[in-house]
């Protein structure tokens, strides 16, 4: 067995060997996403490019494993890409990927996070052995553009504008109670704008009550649902709805949008009823581990 680091000149290798393998239940990995484009703009978002971050694993030749990782200091948090691997012992190297990999993983990270389907049993019993903890269970639900039903709801009594700075403290505050240790902070968020990604806020009477971070990928044909959340005073009389029913709207505005998806707790009921009242339709159960300490 010979592992390697993914130089630039194994990197279509890494995208197709990785499109494949992720298109099998049995072997998906959550943080690559569905399809090609979703596998390109996933690795292009790493922080720790690919050709640093990413372990190939060859047997005569042959490209039989793949593991990546990425890491923000600044949450303390790595995410594994993997381990993706077909082989008859594929434990041996998924190990043997996994000890070079950690060697990409920045100082001062506390916190590596393991994501994939739920019917990925060789990452369960990974994941076991090296003591990570089931975290949650999370739905993925997707929504075609063809099954888009906007259901009755009322939306005159709040107001529905897109971020600008005078409402960030609000809008932290809001975060930071709803998604306390979520992947990206508020700041990050507001420093992501731009005409692919939208953050609307929804306003009663001037102040901030709720939000939607959503975004827009029309290479992969998609949009992506990352944040929903209303103040918890205010929730069942329809702004949830509302801000859903806006960032919809907005992502299939782009023609290239044929899909959008989001990840949600699978016992969160009230947000997967929201979702299912609006046409989504859970297309997979993923489970996130999660190994804390100063020594991971
Ligand atoms: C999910 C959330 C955004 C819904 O916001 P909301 O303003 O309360 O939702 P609405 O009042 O617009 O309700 C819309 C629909 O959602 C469903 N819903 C809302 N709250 C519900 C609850 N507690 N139980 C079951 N269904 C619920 C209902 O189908 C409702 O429509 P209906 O009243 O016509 O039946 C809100 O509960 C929330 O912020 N939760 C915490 C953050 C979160 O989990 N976000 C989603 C994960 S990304």
């Amino acid at each position: 067995m010979k592992i390697i680091p993914c130089g630039t000149e194994h990197f279509e290798e890494l995208v197709s060997f990785v499109v494949r393998l992720n298109s099998d239940d049995a072997h998906h990995i959550g943080f690559f996403g569905e399809g090609e484009a979703d596998v390109r703009s996933s690795l292009a978002e790493c922080l720790i490019p690919p050709a640093e971050g990413f372990q190939l694993a060859y047997d005569a030749e042959q490209l039989v494993g793949v593991f990546g990782v990425d890491a923000d200091p600044e949450i303390s948090r790595a995410w594994l890409f993997g381990p993706l691997v077909e082989h008859a012992d594929w434990h041996s190297v998924a190990d043997e990927l996994y000890a070079a990999s950690l060697k990409a993983i920045p100082d001062g990270i506390s916190e590596q996070d393991l994501f994939c389907d739920s019917k990925n049993s060789n990452l369960a019993d990974f994941a076991e052995r090296h003591g990570f903890p089931v975290r949650s269970e999370n739905a993925v639900v997707t929504l075609e553009r063809a099954d888009y039903k906007k259901p009755a709801f009322h939306e005159s009594q709040f107001s529905i504008v897109d971020y600008s700075p005078e409402f960030f403290e609000q809008f932290e505050r809001c975060h930071n109670l709803l998604f306390p240790t979520t992947y990206f902070t508020a700041r990050q968020i507001v420093e992501k704008l731009d005409s692919t990604r939208r953050l609307f806020l929804g306003l009663e009477n001037g102040s901030m009550k709720g939000y939607h971070f959503c975004k827009v990928e029309p290479d992969a044909r998609s949009g992506y649902i990352d944040f929903i959340g209303v103040d918890e005073a205010m929730r069942g009389r329809g702004l949830g709805a509302t801000l859903l029913a806006t960032g919809i709207d907005w992502m299939l505005s782009c023609p290239e949008t044929e899909r959008i998806s989001l990840t949600v707790n699978a016992d969160n009921v009230a947000a997967l009823k929201l979702y299912n009242n609006f046409g989504f339709v859970t297309e997979r159960v993923m489970r996130a581990y999660r190994k804390k300490g100063s020594n991971v």
